[in-house]
């Protein structure tokens, strides 16, 4: 559960909103004189305990949750909001302190001589004679075209040992500055030098685009190490960090995959080539962190590593890594079993590819484009993978090797929830030990299923859930369509235009802000709504650079789009026909909400033996809900067609 969840669950709405309005309680409601115009003779202000929001039907026409009440009550915006109520719920967020703002401030400046360093590196590749054999390299061994080259910024860190001390010297830096920045290396007698000499130099970007550091690559076959990477720093971590998600961030979003290589040059080339949604995870390791930041843009993952047998147990480990980061929060497992329990759960899906003839991802795109898609169409489920991993080399006609085998990979196998891939992989790995499957079977020591049964048998039967945990999930779904919207439009933020024009077609209004009831999700739509009034930035970079998306792009679930140009159009056509859909599916349930709380609100007055005159104006927000509720019957009756 995030924060917001959480103090949504802990603080009672009625006790807020009590401290400044003084409710009178009605049925399972609280009414009031709403706060925020001047009243009237009868409270026209609701407060709805079971959904966990307020309504004024009167002068202000305005509703929303605990979050949206405090804002407009105090005049504050959504951080001092979430501020106050966690404060208030007893939940902890991260402050920003006096050293955290002076760390950010020092981070810019590193970040500024890491960008003049792209300059220096670029212009030595292009304008020195030792930079044009290096570019050379890059072009005739590497196949990197000029457009890639500048696309990424690569350069040539010339063989010196204090070219780039005196060029910052000279831009006025201090010693210390460019030694943060990591571009000196510092010797324990305090002397200092150029840490790159003589190498190829390749940016290395967060997923915003800032600059974290660089990885410099030997052009001299002798000199070791292969790649120096700058120095941890407050810049560069090197296992929060993927290399190249900033540039594949889109294609991996609508691929709804990403693809997980080994090397610098297994993310540049194939990006050249038209493959996008590659990363790497710069070296064997694959961490935590850099998993959860590929969360955020899809759930499915290919591994394409080293096709050697080093490269083949990084795979291994690499798996369990990803298993732990798709985990639940809170309760990490790391290891291969810990998420195959979640992943049909999670929807999560892992593959591992295995790269032919000894080559890297690099090199197979450049040979053949069409060799390199069926490798990754081919990437098997896990378990294949470790079995074939675990087999390879063994003797699998002796018993004991067999029995060692199918004791590390059953263990696996148990924790499928689907039976039918529990079934079709026993049998897998029986054939592959040639051992009979039941024997398998007599290995695996519980089945879930037949203990869900038990439960079933044992446990009471069916109570009908509590009316309040029946309302709770309709502000669930209503959250979930909310964010699924959202999830579209930070995809596609210009398609808010399209939807626009069906809904006024329909007689409907176009999106705004009062569609997303939930502020969260309001506080996004507002940002992307931003993005398409500004024209300093893409929309989709202003969003990412705004908004912390992982809370919901990964809930919506987008089917990879197919190769074909035609059907990849049709398949765009339908997802947007699928959000426009939303917003009026999500208006027609708000509608129906609102018209019930109406009633209710016109039945307390009856109760109260309140005049007939001011009920009138209840009864023409009525027509008017009743109204909209008809046009958007009307519309969702008949199937979404937008071109
Ligand atoms: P490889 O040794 O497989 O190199 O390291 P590569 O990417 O295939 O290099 P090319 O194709 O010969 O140019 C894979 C990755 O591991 C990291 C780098 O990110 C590299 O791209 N690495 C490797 C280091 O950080 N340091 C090293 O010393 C070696
Ligand atoms: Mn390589």
């Amino acid at each position: 559960m995030n924060n917001i969840d959480e103090i949504k669950n802990r603080l009672d709405i009625v006790d807020v909103i009590s401290e400044s309005v003084k409710l009178r309680r009605s049925g399972k409601n609280y009414t009031g004189f709403c706060p925020f115009h001047a009243n009237t003779r009868t409270p026209a202000f609701v407060v709805f305990p079971d959904t966990g929001t307020w309504r004024c039907f009167g002068e202000c026409n305005e509703g929303g949750d605990i979050f949206r009440f405090v804002m407009k009550k105090e005049g504050i915006d959504f951080k001092e909001a979430l501020k106050m109520l966690a404060n208030r719920a007893g939940i902890q967020l991260e402050p920003l302190t006096p050293q955290k703002i002076e760390r950010n401030e020092r981070a810019d400046l590193l970040r500024k001589i890491l960008e003049e360093a792209v300059v220096f590196y670029r212009h030595q590749l292009l304008k020195t004679d030792e930079g044009l054999k290096a570019r050379s390299y890059l072009q005739e061994k590497r196949g990197i075209k000029p457009g890639t080259e500048e696309a990424w910024g690569l350069g040539y860190a010339p063989n010196s040992w204090d070219a780039v001390l005196n060029h910052f010297k000279r831009k006025g830096y201090t010693v210390r500055d460019i030694i943060d920045a990591g571009l000196l290396t510092e010797k324990d007698d305090g002397k200092v030098y150029d840490r790159f000499r003589h190498r190829l130099m390749i940016p290395i970007r967060e997923m915003s685009g800032k600059i974290a550091g660089f990885g410099g690559r030997v052009l001299n076959p002798n000199d070791v190490p292969k790649f120096i990477n700058s120095p941890q720093s407050i810049l560069f971590n090197k296992s929060a960090i993927m290399f190249g998600l900033d540039k594949a961030r889109k294609a991996i979003r609508s691929a709804n995959q990403a693809v997980i290589v080994e090397g610098y040059f297994d993310v540049i080339v194939p990006h050249q080539e038209g493959f996008e949604n590659l990363v790497s995870p710069m070296g064997t390791a694959l961490a935590e962190t850099q998993m959860r930041l590929l969360k955020r843009f899809t759930r499915r993952f290919v591994m394409a590593l080293d096709p050697d047998a080093a490269g083949q147990k990084a795979t291994i480990r690499g798996l369990e890594v990803a298993r732990g980061a798709l985990d639940h929060e809170g309760d990490l497992v790391f290891n291969a079993r810990g998420l195959l329990h979640y992943e049909s759960r999670l929807k999560a899906d892992l593959r591992v590819s295995t790269l032919p003839d000894n080559l890297d991802p690099d090199e197979i795109v450049l040979r053949n484009h069409d060799e390199w898609k069926t490798i990754i169409e081919n990437a098997q489920p896990i378990i294949y993978h470790v079995l074939e991993t675990l087999v390879e080399g063994q003797d699998i006609d002796d018993p004991r090797v067999k029995s060692t085998i199918a004791s590390q990979v059953l263990p696996l196998v148990k924790d499928i929830a689907s039976p039918i891939e529990r079934d079709a992989y026993r049998q897998y790995i029986a054939r592959t030990l040639k051992v009979d499957e039941r024997s398998l079977m007599e290995t695996s020591v519980s089945n879930p299923i037949k203990r869900r049964k038990k439960q079933k048998i044992k446990g009471q039967p069916s109570i009908n859930p509590p009316l309040q945990a029946a309302r709770t999930s309709e502000q669930e779904n209503i959250n979930r369509i909310e964010k699924e919207i959202l999830a579209f439009l930070s995809i596609e933020p210009e398609h808010k235009y399209k939807i626009d024009r069906f809904l006024r077609s329909n007689d409907l209004s176009q999106i705004s802000l009062n569609d997303f009831k939930h502020t969260e999700n309001t506080e996004i739509a507002r940002i992307i709504f931003d993005s398409l009034s500004q024209d300093k930035q893409d929309p989709i970079d202003y969003i990412n650079v705004h908004v912390d998306l992982s809370n919901f792009t990964t809930e919506f679930s987008h089917p990879p789009l197919p190769e074909d140009n035609e059907k990849k159009e049709n398949a765009k056509i339908r997802k947007l026909e699928e959000a426009a859909r939303l917003v009026m599916q999500v208006r027609q349930i708000n509608t129906n909400q609102e018209i019930k709380e109406l009633r209710f609100l016109q039945t307390d007055r009856i109760d109260q033996g309140n005049d007939k005159s001011v009920d009138k104006t209840l009864q023409i927000h009525m027509v008017e809900l009743i109204k909209k509720r008809g046009l958007l019957d009307r519309a969702l009756a008949k199937p979404v067609s937008i071109d």
